[in-house]
């Protein structure tokens, strides 16, 4: 799915917020766990730490200060919010959604509430949802969530996924603008390759081995993302007309600093201009772009007319792009 934006509809971020647990878990520290070490993962993947979150809490725990944060910069009230999507693969459980259960928490009792699932790839769904709907008219002010909690679903003895996860959420605030916002999105799914990157033992589908922990062919899953994170970009770039050398802020999943550089350099991106926290955070999944958006714009990166290139990519397989001309000032 390709498209651009309506014209004479601007929509935008209004609001921006991120929650990460407190728990800082160092590669050192799995190193205690499974057969790995520290310049193992730093080399191959170029994480340094994770947040791991406590058992007490759920995704609901992160989204709901995400949410406050970003309502708060928007200056938006809960109770005027009309509808929330939460895209997750770790909902609190499979119902009530988990955003049903925000909703409630934040006192946004007229909003439609619901979960969305796209992988890693959720929160770029989310958005182009929540863009349809008010660009259609159905909703004016929306909180778009992404966020996971994948330690809970990582199985503590596979090296091979452990080192490469870790918890967080962050969420945006969309509502229509004067001028700049949304300019096109472009969504894409591959079923067949979804067997590279799965969770058996998730839904309806009986499996003989119960265990409940993401399973990953990681060399098929990275030439996948090397393959969709240039090809996606591209794609919406050239369905919106607007020239790579445009782009003042590439925001990339993050799932590994070698992917992430690979469709930097194949895109031609300068790397000052590239968002990367996959060092302090790992990836996590759906919570990966907010929480790099918010970083950019902790760092002064997001000014009013920059032209910001956000692109995500994971199970399903699932991918996606997003390219906004940023609107609102920010400190
Ligand atoms: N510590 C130490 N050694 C390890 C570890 C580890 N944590 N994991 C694997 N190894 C070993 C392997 O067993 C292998 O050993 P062998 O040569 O003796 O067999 C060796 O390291 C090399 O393994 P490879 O899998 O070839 O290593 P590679 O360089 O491909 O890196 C990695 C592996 C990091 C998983 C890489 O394939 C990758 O990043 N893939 C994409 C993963 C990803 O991004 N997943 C999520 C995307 S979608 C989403 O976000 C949900």
């Amino acid at each position: 799915m390709i498209g651009a934006a309506r014209e004479g509809l601007p929509i935008s971020i209004t609001g921006l917020g991120c929650h990460v647990p407190e728990r800082v878990v160092t590669n050192d520290e799995l190193a205690r766990y499974v057969d790995t070490s520290d310049e193992w993962i730093r080399t191959r993947t170029g994480i340094r730490e994770r947040r791991i979150a406590a058992e007490s809490e759920a995704l609901s725990d992160l989204a709901l200060p995400a949410a406050r944060k970003a309502l708060e910069q928007a200056g938006v009230r809960a109770v005027d919010v009309d509808l929330i999507i939460v895209a997750t693969v770790t909902p609190d459980m499979a119902f009530p959604s988990t955003a049903a259960l925000l909703a409630d928490r934040l006192g946004a009792g007229d909003a439609g509430a619901y979960d969305l699932s796209a992988g890693c790839t959720g929160f770029m769904y989310a958005l182009a949802q929540a863009y349809g709907m008010l660009a259609a008219g159905l909703a004016q002010r929306a909180l778009v969530v992404g966020g996971d909690v994948l330690s809970r679903i990582l199985d503590w003895s596979d090296r091979s996924t452990l080192v490469l996860f870790g918890d967080g959420a962050g969420a945006v605030v969309l509502e229509a603008v004067d001028d700049g916002g949304f300019l096109g999105f472009e969504l894409g799914a591959d079923g067949a390759g979804g067997a590279h990157l799965w969770l058996p033992g998730s839904g309806s589908r009986l499996f003989d081995d119960s265990s409940r922990h993401v399973k990953m062919n990681g060399p098929e899953v990275f030439k996948f993302a090397t393959r969709v994170l240039v090809q996606s970009a591209a794609a919406v770039l050239h369905r919106c007309g607007i020239a790579i050398e445009d782009v003042d802020v590439y925001v990339p999943h993050q799932a590994n600093v070698r992917i992430i550089d690979y469709a930097t350099k194949k895109l031609g991106i300068p790397s000052d201009r590239v968002v990367i926290n996959v060092d302090r955070y790992g990836n996590t999944s759906s919570g990966s772009i907010p929480l790099a958006l918010a970083d950019a714009q902790a760092d002064g990166r997001l000014r009013p007319g920059s032209l910001v290139l956000m692109t995500g990519m994971g199970a399903g397989l699932t991918w996606g792009s997003a390219l906004l001309r940023w609107t609102k000032e920010t400190a």
